[in-house]
C-alpha cells in the first residue's frame, strides 16, 4: 500500500485569538505543527506529506522542515478554506507521487495523533474506500432559529463527533473533490460527506482515543502542551 498524507495548515486561528496562527505557537522549542509532522514523518511506509499553509509561513515552515530534518515534506500555498487547502495539497503530493493508494488527511492542529490510529484508518481506506475516527459526543446538540428559540435537539445517543486523520482511496477523494459543488466545496469541511455524497463511498467510522483533539481555543493549546511536554520528559 503506498501512502501519503495532505496536511491542511492555511488557518489563522480566529478562536485562538492570538497574534500567529495557533500550528506556529512553540513548545519547548518546537512549533506545535512539527510535533505533528513528526507523527507521521517517522512513519517508514509514508511516502510524502504536504502541508498548505498561508503565504506568510511558506519559507519559515520549509526552514523548519529542512531544521527538524523532515525530509519527506513538501510546503505549498494553501487556500481560503479548508477544502481548498486539502484540494491544493491533493494535488500536489498527486503531481509528487504518482499512483498512491491511499491519501491521509490530518489537521497540522492534532499533535497527538498515535501511529496506531494512522495505520488502522490507511487500511480501513485502502479496503473500504474511505475511513475516519470519531469520538462520543459531550455535549447534546441543538438547533436554534434567527429567534434564538430551540428548534430541534439530537439523540446524543445516535451521533458522534468527527474527528481526524481520514483517509481516502485517491481515486475516491479526487473524484470527491472534481464532482462537488461549489456550496459543499466553500461551506463544507467534512471530506467523508464529500466521497459519500459525490462518490457513493460510506466511510468506515473507527472509535477514536481521546488524544484525537483539535486545538482550537487557548485551553486546548495549553491541555496540548502539557502532555507534550511530558511525553518528552518520559523519552
Ligand atoms: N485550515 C486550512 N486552510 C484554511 C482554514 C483552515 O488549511 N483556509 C486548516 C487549519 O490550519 C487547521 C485545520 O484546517 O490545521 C482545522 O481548522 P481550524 O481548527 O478551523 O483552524 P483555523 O481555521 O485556523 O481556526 P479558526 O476556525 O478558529 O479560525
Ligand atoms: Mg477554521
Amino acid at each position: 500500500m503506498r501512502v501519503g498524507v495532505v496536511l491542511p495548515a492555511a488557518g489563522c486561528g480566529e478562536r485562538m485569538n492570538m497574534p500567529m496562527p495557533k500550528q506556529f505557537y512553540e513548545i519547548n522549542g518546537r512549533p506545535l505543527i512539527a510535533y505533528t509532522i513528526d507523527c507521521f514523518h517517522k512513519i517508514q511506509w509514508i511516502e510524502h506529506i504536504v502541508i498548505s499553509t498561508c503565504m506568510d509561513h511558506i519559507d519559515m515552515l520549509k526552514d523548519m522542515a529542512s531544521r527538524f530534518g523532515f525530509g519527506k515534506v513538501s510546503v505549498i500555498h494553501g487556500g481560503l478554506t479548508r477544502h481548498q487547502s486539502i484540494h491544493l495539497g491533493l494535488k500536489s503530493l498527486q503531481h509528487i507521487c504518482n499512483n498512491l493508494d491511499v491519501v491521509i488527511v490530518h489537521d497540522a492542529v492534532r499533535p497527538l495523533v498515535s501511529s496506531d490510529v494512522i495505520q488502522k484508518v490507511a487500511e480501513m481506506a485502502h479496503l473500504h474506500g474511505a475511513a475516519g475516527v470519531c469520538r462520543p459526543l459531550i455535549s447534546t446538540v441543538i438547533a436554534r432559529n434567527e429567534d434564538q428559540k430551540l428548534v430541534e435537539s439530537l439523540d446524543r445517543t445516535r451521533y458522534v463527533a468527527s474527528e481526524m486523520p481520514q483517509g481516502f482511496q485517491t481515486s475516491v477523494i479526487s473524484a470527491a473533490y472534481d464532482k462537488c459543488t461549489s456550496e459543499d466545496f466553500d461551506h463544507g469541511t467534512e471530506c467523508l460527506l464529500l466521497a459519500m455524497k459525490y462518490v457513493g463511498v460510506h466511510g468506515i467510522i473507527l472509535d477514536g482515543s481521546p488524544d484525537l483533539w483539535k486545538v482550537t481555543y487557548k485551553k486546548d493549546l495549553y491541555a496540548a502542551e502539557s502532555v507534550l511536554r511530558e511525553r518528552m520528559l518520559r523519552i
